[in-house]
């Protein structure tokens, strides 16, 4: 590239005047800067003067220049957190004086119940209970309609408050499926029939030749104590519902033969003590609204 210097004043072609650069041959025009750009530019100048004046702008030496209206970003924080806080705190009163059913009936306190219950969930539940709360192999699902300890608001709210065989709470939920075979109580070939029974009930297939009506006698002498002449659960003694498609270990006859043999008893600690109240009122409300409330 070379410049050129000084050329002639007049661009020949345009008739428009030369700044008098000039590079390879191309000289540079001295079109006025259009007008609307200008004043852009001026508007800018101003307002950013403007800005110095009302904001905290230029460094000194050891502060710096304060605005007229000693604004600081770090007050706008702190108030804005404290706003923040005495909204919650006024919210989070107010869950603690409403009674636990009439929390759903008033729409704001519910978005923010369940918000609470949402957070403290996935702090303290889901690495049991999943982060949706659906469960898995021996942790209840509690998104479904079908409740170990009941489904109402207040079952809930002990399970979660005193746990499940959580002996160092003397509220806690206690009841267990004992180890009939391996205490003797039961032999291979009853357990096997009390299963295929069991499946049957729940409408799984057994296999052609299941002595089921021996299966119903173990079922009635033993079982029926604890999980309802039915079979479809009893939230007292803990024992789940057998007739429906919902399992807690899983409907294999082999894995129902293992319960029988073994015994079940899955434990939840108890959060009365370490959550307050409201954090465990909102728990409630939160996994009751999941899906399977009643
Ligand atoms: C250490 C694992 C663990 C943690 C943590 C845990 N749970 Fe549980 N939870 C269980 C087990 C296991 C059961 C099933 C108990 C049983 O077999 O009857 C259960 C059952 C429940 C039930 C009863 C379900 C029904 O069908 O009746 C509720 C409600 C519940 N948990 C809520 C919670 C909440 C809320 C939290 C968090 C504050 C929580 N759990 C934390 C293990 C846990
Ligand atoms: C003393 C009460 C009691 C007796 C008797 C009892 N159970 Fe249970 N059973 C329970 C309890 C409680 C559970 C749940 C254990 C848990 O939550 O960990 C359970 C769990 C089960 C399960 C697992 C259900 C699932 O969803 O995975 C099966 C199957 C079962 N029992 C079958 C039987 C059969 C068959 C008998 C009779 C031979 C029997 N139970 C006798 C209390 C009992």
């Amino acid at each position: 590239m070379k410049h050129d210097g000084h050329e002639p004043d007049f661009d020949e072609v345009t008739g428009v005047s030369t700044t008098g650069h000039s590079w390879d041959g191309i000289t540079e025009l001295n079109n006025p800067l259009p007008r609307w750009w200008l004043w852009t530019f001026y508007a800018t100048i101003i307002w950013s003067v403007g800005y110095w004046i009302v904001y905290p702008a230029w460094p000194l030496v050891t502060s710096y220049t304060q605005g007229v209206f000693e604004w600081r970003s770090r007050t706008a924080v702190v108030e804005e957190l404290e706003g923040l806080k005495t909204l919650r705190g006024a919210m989070t009163a107010k869950l603690a004086r409403t009674p636990i059913e009439a929390v759903s009936a008033d729409a704001d306190l519910m978005t923010f119940t369940r918000a609470l219950g949402r957070v403290a969930f996935a702090d303290n539940c889901a690495g049991c209970h999943g982060s949706g709360g659906g469960g898995a192999k021996g942790f209840a699902n509690l998104n479904d309609d079908d409740w170990i300890w009941g489904g109402k608001l207040g079952d809930i709210s002990t399970t979660i408050a005193h746990g499940v065989r959580w002996v160092s709470d003397e509220n806690s939920r206690i009841g267990a499926m004992p180890a009939l075979g391996r205490t003797g109580v039961l032999n291979g070939k009853q357990i096997g029939d009390a299963a295929d029974f069991v499946r049957s009930l729940a409408g799984l297939p057994v296999e052609a030749g299941a002595d089921l009506a021996a299966g119903r006698k173990v079922f009635a002498e033993i079982c029926a104590s604890c999980h309802g002449e039915e079979a479809k659960g009893n939230p007292e003694t803990g024992a789940p519902n057998l007739v429906d498609a919902v399992w807690l270990y899983g409907s294999d006859r082999k894995i129902i033969m293992e319960g029988m043999r073994e015994g079940r008893g899955g434990i939840m600690p108890a959060w009365s003590g370490r959550l307050d109240e409201t954090t465990i009122k909102a728990l409630t409300v939160y996994v009751h609204s999941m899906g399977g409330g009643e």
